[in-house]
């Protein structure tokens, strides 16, 4: 491993930055954490540091979605889980912030609030620029070191990631030290055919990411699911009606070219379900009615996918199938896990939603390699250099050039 993980650094009386991605579930009608991985994750990185002065960044949702709030309710679950007391600021980078890591005490730790409520932290930076950033200028003079420990959003250059190593010793967290070094040995293993199985609603990223996969050798077959198979099926004109989703026509003209370019890649859903007055009711896809939600896939598709996924030499799956927090709708993801978990294949399983799934299912054990991280890691697949890793590489040039 090229970067510098925490070993590298006397860490006693230290005041660190520790970038970690907390970016949580939130159940859509009680507002509150519906999943606890990625705060459970951090917490082996923060034992490492028992002798420093802690401060936690990290995002939570993007600006607009109903996943954007405060990092109060991360605060105490932390809390609970670490059993000890954890600060709390509802402050980035203004002065009650910066009071307050001022303010700590060896051993202490604090977490700031949603880094995105800084306008800066929802734009990607070159690193130079992300440096000059405010966040970076007026936060970087309080800290020591800068620990990188969120892997999910490694592939984002936002300034608390690619921004204060330019400007601070910068090390990995052992999340990233874990992930870059099983993903290197996984992916030196990786058998064909390779089939990704892909879901979620962040759909842009997912199309960019498709391409290059395949491009790459990485994708045999994409098996689509949730909403990004929605985008599929509007392409293939099996859906006929708009389903609301953001730029629909932008997204679904990609999804065209790529089947048009593609053309043996790609499978779609044959059936999928619907609710109807809090009722799960399956149908064949051309039976859609104008205005029906899909919200899950169907058995024929999960039996037509789970025989694509005994067949693979390597399996990557990310995102779920359908909206798997509601008893009635998780069939898919559910089903689409336990083929995954019980193939011969090298498998992967990514993204907070579907290891938080895993997990209820019992089934980690069945996996080679889980992570928390969706997008971040559909793009490490494609062999394209994340930005977080390119500043931890270059952190550790500078440092040991020193
Ligand atoms: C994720 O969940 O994929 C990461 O937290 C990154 O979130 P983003 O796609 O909103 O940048």
């Amino acid at each position: 491993m090229q970067v510098l993980t925490l070993d590298d650094f006397d860490l006693k009386g230290k005041t660190i930055f520790l970038r970690v991605d907390m970016n949580c579930p939130i159940d859509p009608e009680t507002l509150e954490i519906s999943g606890t991985r990625r705060i459970e994750e951090a917490i082996e990185t923060l034992d490492s540091l028992k002798e420093a002065k802690v401060v936690i960044g990290s995002h939570q949702g993007r600006v607009g979605n109903n996943e954007y709030t405060g990092m109060d309710k991360h605060a105490r679950v932390l809390s609970s889980l670490m059993n000890r007391e954890i600060k709390y600021v509802e402050d980035t980078i203004g002065e009650s912030a910066q009071n307050a890591i001022k303010s700590l005490e060896d051993g202490q730790i604090l977490l700031l609030d949603n880094l995105r409520l800084c306008a800066e932290e929802n734009y990607e930076f070159t690193p130079e620029n992300a440096a000059k950033t405010v966040m970076v200028s007026r936060l970087s003079k309080l800290f020591d070191l800068c620990v990188l420990d969120s892997f999910p959003s490694a592939h984002r250059s936002h300034p608390s990631i690619v921004g204060f190593p330019q400007v601070l010793p910068a090390c990995a967290g052992r999340i990233v030290e874990r992930e870059v070094k099983n993903l290197d040995e996984i992916m030196t293993v990786a058998k064909a055919p390779h089939v990704i199985v892909l879901g979620g609603s962040k759909i842009s990223d997912r199309l960019e990411a498709i391409k290059l996969l395949i491009q790459n050798g990485r994708a045999d077959h994409v098996l689509l699911t949730g909403l990004l198979g929605n985008v599929f099926m509007r392409a293939q004109a099996r859906i006929k009606s708009p389903m609301g989703i953001k730029h629909e026509e932008e997204v679904v003209a990609k999804a065209h070219s790529l089947i048009g370019e593609y053309p043996d890649i790609f499978a779609t859903p044959v059936d999928i379900a619907i609710d109807k007055d809090g009722e799960r009711i399956e149908m064949d896809v051309r039976e859609i009615g104008k205005g029906e939600k899909i919200f899950d896939l169907g058995p024929k598709t999960v039996e037509y996918y789970s025989k694509l996924i005994a067949g693979a030499g390597t399996v990557f799956i990310s995102g779920p199938a359908g909206l798997f927090e509601k008893e009635n709708f998780n069939y898919g993801t559910r089903e689409l896990l336990t083929s995954v978990a019980n193939s011969m294949a090298t498998t992967i399983v990514s993204g907070g939603h579907l290891t938080t799934a895993l997990k209820k299912q019992g089934l980690s054990d069945k996996i080679n390699h889980i992570s928390t991280a969706g997008g971040a890691l559909v793009l490490y697949l494609t062999g394209e250099k994340l930005p977080m890793i390119q500043a931890l590489e270059d952190a550790a040039i500078k440092y040991r050039s020193k």
